[in-house]
This record gives structure tokens, C-alpha cells and sequence, in this order.
């Protein structure tokens, strides 16, 4: 029998990657199109707390696995923080179809997924804040030194102007626009990129400042734009490029990233950059219409992006 059901959306970094680790702005708005969802349901057949993730071939049990294992990292912190026991014979089935390690946020959206689920079945309110932190403990699994940003806009589920430890301010989007989403189909893991970068900005910490305020500068303008009622779509495009060749310059691109942002460009894309942590994974797009998304996303297709996504952020 299904207790209880709950699902988390991805996400989609439009600007600032990598900078909001250094305490700049970034923004950030969710993607409905791709979801996890949790199932928690009765397990007769057993007296223990299951997990069955089929996507990933895995079915355990809870006590069979330690404490660096992300989903037992989030079940135990969730009934924790609602000052829950773990029920007995009950199964958490998982399930998603957002790829993993491609900057689309899939780990914190099973995890927020996961933690809504259990929050039903306590009957128990998860406030987006309270979410976002339980979120964030399995993000530092994953990362190391997150920003905090995935977490939050997967909890709070809206467009997100976000700087690290500071308060959250919604991005006011005033005219929504269309985004093109592209995965090379490369597994990149974050935390690789995130050190990579860590250890550039040591050895050169100047060169790497200026660039994160670059970077700074170019999100807000952006943030500017988004916000106005009379949206520059040709000038958030210029400031998506912007971005995408300061990333280049702190060594998180890859050929496949370019070659897809360069088959955007030339098929009408305003703007395109890498999204999220790079070195494979995820580039987005801006078209003009929902006519040229269409074109820009088969011309992308065409050229072997492995998944296509367009989507409307507002
Ligand atoms: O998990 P991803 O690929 O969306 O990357 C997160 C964005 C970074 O800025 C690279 C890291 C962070 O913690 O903000």
C-alpha cells in the first residue's frame, strides 16, 4: 500500500556557476520538465526499511548502509529532524528522470523528493527553508563546498537570485523567456570541477578574483534584465556568452560543451553557455520564440546532444 508519494523538479543555473561558490551572485530556476519522485510504501515481507531504486538496478536496506550513503544520509536527517522513529516494514522506492551528473541538480532533487515524501507520511509541514538545509547535508556529501544553490532552488521551487549565506531574494521574472537545454551526455562530477577550480584559484588567486567578479557582474546585470518589464533578450544573450567565455578562461568548458553552445549559435540561439559545474554535463541556450527553441533544440539533437530540453522560465 503507497503512503506517501512526493516529487522534486531539477534545476538549471542561468548564470554564475562556480562564482556563487566565492560569494558571488548567481541565478537559478527550476525545470518542471524533469523530476525524482519518492514512493514510500507498506513492505510486509520484511521488518526492516528498504530502499529500491530501479533506474539503478539497487534494492538494501537502511542499517546495510553507512553514513557517507546519500539517501541513508537524508532519510536519517529527515526523521531526525521531525523527531520521527524509522518506521518498520516500509519501502522508499526511487525513481528519476533527471541525469545524474549532468548540472541538472538530480542528487538534491531525490534528496528533496525523499525528504517531502517522509514529511507526508509524519503528517509533518518541511517549510522550503527547513527542506533546503536537509537538502544542503547531502549536497556537502556531494560537492564538498557547495554553494548552497541547488538545495535552494529545488526546495523553494521558483526562479532564485542567490548569494551564498545570504537571506534568498526570488529573481522576479517579468517576461518569461525560452531556454534551450542540452546534455553532451558526459558524467562530470561537480566536486571534481568545483576542486579543479579551487586549486587554480590557489595557485592564482588574482587572476581567479577578477574573473569571479567578472562573473559577478555579469549575473547581475542579467538579474537587471530578467527583472525589467521591457526584457533585452538580445543583451541576456550577449551576457550568456559573456559568461560562457569567462568559464572557458577558469578551465570548466569541454570540446563537447563548445561544440554544442558553438551548434546553438549559429542556429539562431541569443546566447549560450555551459550550466552548472562543466567539463561536460549541460549548456543552455536562450532563443527569441518558441519557434526558434524548436529549431535551436533539433539543430542541437541533430548534432548528438543526448537529451534536449526546451523549457520557459518565468
Ligand atoms: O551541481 P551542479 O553541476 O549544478 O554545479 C553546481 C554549481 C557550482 O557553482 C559549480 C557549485 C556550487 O556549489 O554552487
Amino acid at each position: 500500500m503507497i503512503l506517501s508519494q512526493a516529487t522534486a523538479s531539477g534545476k538549471v543555473i542561468l548564470f554564475g556557476e562556480h562564482a556563487v561558490v566565492y560569494q558571488r551572485p548567481a541565478l537559478a530556476a527550476p525545470v518542471t520538465q524533469v523530476k525524482a519522485m519518492a514512493t514510500l510504501q507498506t513492505n510486509e515481507a520484511t521488518d526492516d526499511f528498504t530502499i529500491f531504486a530501479p533506474d539503478l538496478n539497487q534494492h538494501y536496506r537502511l542499517q546495510d548502509v553507512d553514513q557517507t550513503n546519500p539517501i541513508a544520509v537524508i532519510i536519517h536527517a529527515t526523521f531526525q529532524h521531525l523527531s520521527q522513529p524509522i518506521p518498520p516494514s516500509v519501502q522508499l522506492k526511487i525513481s528519476s528522470n533527471i541525469p545524474l551528473g549532468r548540472g541538472l541538480g538530480s542528487g538534491a532533487a531525490v534528496s528533496a523528493a525523499i525528504a517531502r515524501a517522509i514529511a507526508n507520511v509524519c503528517k509533518h509541514q518541511l517549510p522550503p527553508h527547513a527542506l533546503s538545509s536537509l537538502v544542503y547535508q547531502v549536497e556537502r556529501l556531494h560537492h564538498g563546498t557547495p554553494s548552497g544553490i541547488d538545495n535552494t532552488v529545488i526546495a523553494f521551487e521558483q526562479p532564485v537570485y542567490f548569494i551564498k549565506h545570504q537571506p534568498l531574494r526570488r529573481l522576479n521574472v517579468q517576461r518569461p523567456f525560452h531556454l534551450v537545454i542540452a546534455d553532451t551526455g558526459v558524467v562530470a562530477p561537480t566536486h571534481q570541477a568545483v576542486s579543479g577550480v579551487r586549486h587554480r584559484w590557489q595557485a592564482n588567486r588574482h587572476r581567479y578574483e577578477t574573473c569571479f567578479d567578472q562573473i559577478g557582474r555579469l549575473t547581475e546585470k542579467a538579474r537587471d534584465i530578467i527583472e525589467q518589464e521591457q526584457a533585452d533578450d538580445a543583451l541576456l544573450g550577449q551576457l550568456m556568452d559573456e559568461n560562457q567565455t569567462i568559464l572557458e578562461t577558469i578551465g570548466v568548458s569541454s570540446p563537447d560543451l563548445q561544440r554544442l553552445i558553438g551548434v546553438a549559435r549559429v542556429n539562431g540561439a541569443l546566447g549560450a553557455k555551459l550550466s552548472g559545474a562543466g567539463h561536460g554535463g549541460t549548456m543552455i541556450a536562450l532563443a527569441a520564440s518558441q519557434t526558434a527553441a524548436t529549431d535551436i533544440a533539433d539543430a542541437l539533437s541533430g548534432a548528438g546532444a543526448v537529451g534536449v530540453i526546451t523549457t520557459i522560465i518565468n
